[in-house]
């Protein structure tokens, strides 16, 4: 069978070699006799699956003990609802800072639970640039500050994490998660759908030096 090569920024390309991991695994996960798909999601073979994956994420992402780490179904636009649903709590507003297309669709559902108030955008300009955060208009009632370090679409990343010492940074880091060190204390939430850069992207993006994803959301402390 000839190979085809699909480089495009979605699913791409992949070693034959995981292929036929994935194949092999597929029909006899390590022994058992069965899928992944055909387990309990109650045996320890699974739950190992589940542990590994999560302890792997952690210490690839500098994940420490202080935060949760969620596997979610939904994907990264399914955030844009939960996150107001979950962290406005007894505040009515949230800021939003708008630098391409995914923030305007977390803005635009964002919208349909709070007040959004947003902090700075650089639609005028054509979304070329990241507009200085000292002109950005916060407000000290925010329940969140929500920004996405790196616009897929447009391209438009920034090179700085927003300082936001008064209420909690979320950030969607759909095209940024594991493509460089990231100091994840500066952050409240960090959400991604997992299906694109730590999944067949993933390969691809760190052959070319670029961008992974994950889902975390911090421990709530009593
Ligand atoms: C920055 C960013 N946010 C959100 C999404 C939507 O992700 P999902 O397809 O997991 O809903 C994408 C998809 O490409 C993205 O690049």
């Amino acid at each position: 069978m000839s190979r085809a090569y699909n480089f495009c920024a979605g699913p791409a390309t992949l070693p034959e070699s995981v292929l036929a991991q994935a194949r092999d695994e597929m029909l006899d996960w390590r022994g058992t006799g069965m899928s992944v798909m055909e387990m309990s999601h109650r045996s320890d073979a699974f739950v190992e699956i589940a542990e590994t994956a999560e302890r792997d994420l952690r210490e690839l992402a500098g994940v420490s003990d202080d935060y949760a780490v969620l596997f979610m179904q939904g994907g990264a636009s399914s955030q844009f609802s939960t996150i107001p649903l979950n962290l406005l709590g007894d505040k009515a507003s949230a800021d939003y800072v708008n630098t391409g297309i995914w923030s305007k669709k977390a803005i635009a559902e964002a919208k349909r639970y709070a007040d959004v108030n947003v902090v700075a955008s650089s639609e005028e300009g054509g979304f070329a640039s990241i507009p200085d955060q000292a002109s950005w208009q916060t407000r000290a009632d925010a329940a969140y500050l929500h920004y996405t370090p790196n616009e897929t679409i447009g391209g438009l990343e920034f090179d700085f994490v927003p300082d936001s010492a008064n209420v909690p940074l979320v950030a969607d880091m759909s095209s940024t998660m594991l493509s460089r060190p990231v100091d994840i204390s500066k952050f409240g939430l960090i959400y991604a759908g997992a299906q694109k850069n730590i999944g067949p992207p993933g390969w691809l993006s760190s052959l070319f030096g670029k961008t992974f994803w994950a889902k975390l959301a911090r421990k709530r402390r009593p």
